[in-house]
């Protein structure tokens, strides 16, 4: 994966090559007990290959130099604080290069795991995370929809490109067994607590078109 911008003189013409630099790193942001090989292994508690708090920017990283970061039931841990959650998204989109990939995994919003940590502060869920992408902002505003823009006011760019979701062992049995029907199982998703369990999202980081 590359990061890249070439040198234009001034009628756009590419003089040079810019000397390309290969984003290398892989991030696993609050790794806790879980160590990644491959990743450099972040926390802000334990034995981790970096002690850092996330919710202090900047972070050490350079930009464009991370290619893959891994946030593995951690941001529902962070910015209990808007402007420090911003501060965060800010410094995922800083730190990755384009087309870099964030795979992230939350306890579901609507489940007893979700309420049953103090340290979890805020809810990830794909509402949340479709608001920073820009894409999904211009769409809202030329809809006339009041939703916060916060990909155009920060200047980042995710886009989701795979959301999954893992259901309750209960709920996926009466799914399996046909005791439900796919509509009843998204009305449930929808309106009950305790039928999905976590919720996983890979995010695109997008920089240039
Ligand atoms: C639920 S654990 C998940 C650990 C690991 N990712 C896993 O999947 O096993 C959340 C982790 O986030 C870390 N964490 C919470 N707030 C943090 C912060 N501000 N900076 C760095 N790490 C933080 C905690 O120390 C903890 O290890």
């Amino acid at each position: 994966m590359r990061c890249l911008k070439d040198y234009k003189n001034n009628k756009g013409k590419i003089l040079a090559k810019k000397k390309k630099k290969k984003a290398k790193l892989k991030l696993n942001l609050g790794s806790g007990s879980t160590r990644l090989d491959g990743y450099i292994n972040v926390d802000k508690f334990g034995n981790p290959d970096l002690v850092l708090d996330l919710e202090k920017t900047p972070w050490p990283w350079k930009k464009n130099s991370v290619k893959e970061i891994v946030l593995n039931h951690v941001l529902e841990h962070l910015g209990s604080s808007t402007d420090i959650f911003l501060n965060i998204m800010k410094e995922l989109y800083r730190v990755c290069c384009n087309q870099a990939i964030i795979n992230i995994k939350v306890p579901h919003h609507k489940n007893d795991a979700f309420f049953g940590d103090p340290t979890h502060v805020r809810a990830i869920t794909p509402a949340v995370l479709e608001l920073f992408s820009k894409k999904n902002n211009i769409e809202s505003r030329d809809k006339g929809w009041a939703n916060t823009t916060l990909a155009l006011f920060l200047d980042v760019d995710f886009e989701i490109i795979d959301y999954k979701i893992n259901l309750l062992p209960t709920w996926a049995a009466k799914y399996e067994s046909k005791e439900i029907s796919f509509d009843e199982l998204n009305f449930a998703i929808t309106h009950y607590y305790n039928v999905v369990s976590e919720i996983s999202f890979k995010l695109k980081v997008i920089k240039e078109k």
